[in-house]
């Protein structure tokens, strides 16, 4: 197993963040299944500082790597970069101890996939069934007081719901001397700021007597029509220079022949490529859901909103609400992947300071003020 190597990414200059942008006293979190840090970012904005992070694919380490060099939330974070079945919680924990902090939250979301096979028969036999297994083992291993497990909404329904009472059991007892208070939420991340419709499913668990009872949706109201208003494409691409021949890998779009580009032109705001099945977006609404496609077929993103084109990486980062300066290392369908499986920073911030407060009793953090850590003023004006 590599602990990553430290490498410059293709990212705009970063903006200097201090360490008191949120304020008070800080909590310390472990993250599996890290990705390229969506969920941790925010997390990162909730006053959490992250101590450990760990995936697979080496791509999302560098980008970890990358990004711990600009924010100092991530400074101490050990960064390992491979398969979690070779990770113990006795080594997450020594490193967190050789730091003398201890873990408040241990935060992730095992891969999609897990969940076609978890429960089969031959699910603890499949190499994809068993990642949510390591998520139970390493939270049974290190018993912090709180924890958060992100999924997709699909994971209520696999096997007739058979897999998530499956799930709950675990997270409530992950040993047999370890028991969890836990609450399941549906969250829709349009509703916290996020121009995004992305359905998840969180299940929180706490152990101090204290849990969260309530993710209040952030209710932006119209003036005009006194009622809440989502943040659309039109808002999340605002001040995005288009790219150009001087852009970044990360904001440089695929290439696309004569006959795609005729196919885009002509398709309406909303309306749904037959061939690739990706979705026109419209500047008006917030995004269809960004997705990553699949490792071999080069990843993909939707069609522009005005042009006839794939959007880039970056735009479809901005979807997900990632700060512009977020370092994701690599080009094409690493970085399209890395966008496209991540929890939306804003998201996992609404969840962060819920956590925070409701869990730990700590004064909230400004939505304002995550706002900023985040970088996403512009699509507030
Ligand atoms: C849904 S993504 C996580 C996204 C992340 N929470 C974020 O917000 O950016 C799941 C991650 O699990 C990683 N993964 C899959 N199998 C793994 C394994 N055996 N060990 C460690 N990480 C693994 C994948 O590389 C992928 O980045």
């Amino acid at each position: 197993m590599d602990r990553c190597v430290s490498m410059r990414a293709d990212n705009e200059s970063p903006r200097k963040i201090s360490r008191d942008d949120t304020g008070g006293r800080r909590l310390n979190v472990v993250s599996l299944f890290s990705g390229a840090g969506g969920l941790d970012v925010g997390l990162a904005a909730a006053g959490f500082d992250l101590l450990f992070e760990n995936d697979i694919n080496s791509y999302c380490c560098k980008t970890l790597e990358a990004a711990g060099k600009i924010l100092p939330q991530m400074k101490d974070a050990e960064i390992v970069c491979g398969d979690i079945k070779n990770i113990s919680g006795t080594r997450i924990l020594q490193h967190v101890r050789a730091l003398g902090k201890e873990v408040d939250l241990l935060a992730g979301g095992p891969p999609c996939q897990a969940f076609s096979v978890f429960g089969n028969r031959k699910g603890r036999e499949d190499a994809r069934g068993q990642m949510v297994d390591e998520y139970f083992r390493i939270l049974g291993e290190i018993a912090p007081p709180a924890f958060v497990f992100e999924n997709v909404f699909g994971l209520l329904t696999v096997q007739n719901g058979e897999v998530f009472k499956l799930v709950k059991e675990k997270l409530a007892h992950p040993t047999d001397t370890l028991e969890y208070d836990i609450r399941v939420f549906r969250l829709n991340a349009v509703d916290y700021g996020v121009p995004q419709f992305r359905d998840r499913i969180i299940i929180i668990g706490s152990r101090l007597g204290t849990n969260v009872t309530d993710i209040p949706k952030v209710a932006f109201v119209n003036p005009k029509e006194g009622q809440l208003r989502y943040r659309t494409v039109r808002d999340g691409l605002r001040n995005l220079p288009p790219p150009n021949a001087r852009s970044p890998s990360i904001h440089t779009g695929r290439v696309h022949g004569d006959a795609v580009i005729h196919r885009y032109d002509a398709m309406e705001p909303g309306a749904r490529d037959v061939h690739t099945r990706i979705n026109r977006l419209d500047l008006d609404r917030p995004s269809f859901t960004i997705i990553c496609g699949s490792e071999h077929s080069g990843g993909k993103g939707h069609v522009h909103p005005t042009e006839p084109r794939e959007v880039t990486p970056r735009e479809s980062a901005r979807m997900q609400t990632f700060p512009d300066w977020w370092p994701f290392y690599g080009v094409g369908r690493h970085a399209i992947r890395q966008v496209g499986n991540a929890v939306p920073a804003l998201l996992a911030f609404a969840i962060g300071n819920e956590i925070r407060s409701q869990i730990f009793g700590l004064k909230k953090i400004a939505f304002k003020r995550g706002v900023r850590f985040l970088g996403q003023e512009h699509l507030f004006q």
